[in-house]
């Protein structure tokens, strides 16, 4: 499963890679909104700071498959290889995304909350489609059913198409479609720190190293005892 932040801000960014094997970042429209800053220079800067072999994902805005498919190719010209339109998974999305994939741009089917979306828009040639993990159990039901369910959906009929499941509150989530074998989940930076936090592993790596200055000396490790 490849593991991707979903976040714009540059720092969080950086900080997030420097610990992690991180495989790139997702945007929408309301992530870039909260940089307060023009769309493209905020992108620029992350593609810049990712390198051209990790993926950038970047939304599309307009409600017409013309509108999105002209903002596709913006965004491909600015943003380089390995960026992924995202187009919402409504019937103006299909029309674009059927387009953009005769023209070999890299789709992401977004808003996704049921498994025949996803199975349209993998028809549609997108590369991922993305279910909202969080949001659909907000309304009620199973999200990482349903990002199983699309995951199986791929499988069964040979459909080269991967989940890039989003919108996660917890690590739990993210293990049940690691466990799965999804293709990439993208979660924001407090996500991510939080799936290795805890109490009980900073005890334990607290008294290792109270061992082993009680027995070398304050400051002492294995290069200098
Ligand atoms: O792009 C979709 C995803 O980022 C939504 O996440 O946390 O706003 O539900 P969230």
């Amino acid at each position: 499963m490849k593991l991707i932040i979903d976040d714009a801000h540059i720092e969080l960014i950086k900080k997030v890679y420097e610990f992690y094997p991180i495989d790139g970042v997702t945007t929408n429209p309301s992530i870039l909104a909260k940089s307060g800053r023009k769309p493209y220079d905020v992108l620029k800067e992350i593609r810049q700071f990712i390198g051209d072999n990790a993926e950038l994902h970047v939304q599309a805005v307009s409600r017409d498959a013309e509108g999105m498919v002209k903002e596709a190719h913006r965004i491909a010209a600015e943003l380089g290889k390995n960026t992924f339109v995202k187009i919402p998974s409504i019937p103006e999305g299909f029309k674009a995304m059927k387009e953009l994939h005769a023209l070999g741009i890299p789709i992401t089917a977004t808003a996704v909350y049921t498994p025949m979306q996803a199975f349209l828009a993998a028809k549609c040639g997108a590369s991922y489609t993305a279910p909202y993990i969080n949001r659909i159990d907000n309304m009620g039901y199973n999200g990482i059913q349903v990002a199983k369910h699309i995951h199986d959906i791929f499988k069964n009929n040979d459909l080269k198409t991967e989940v890039l499941a989003a919108s996660f509150k917890n690590s739990q989530q993210l293990l049940e479609l690691c466990e799965y074998g999804i293709g990439a989940s993208t979660v924001a930076p407090d996500v991510i720190d939080g799936l290795v936090k805890n109490q009980a592993i900073t005890s334990a790596v607290d008294d290792f190293i109270k061992d082993f200055e009680s027995l070398t000396g304050s400051g002492k490790n294995m290069s200098n005892c």
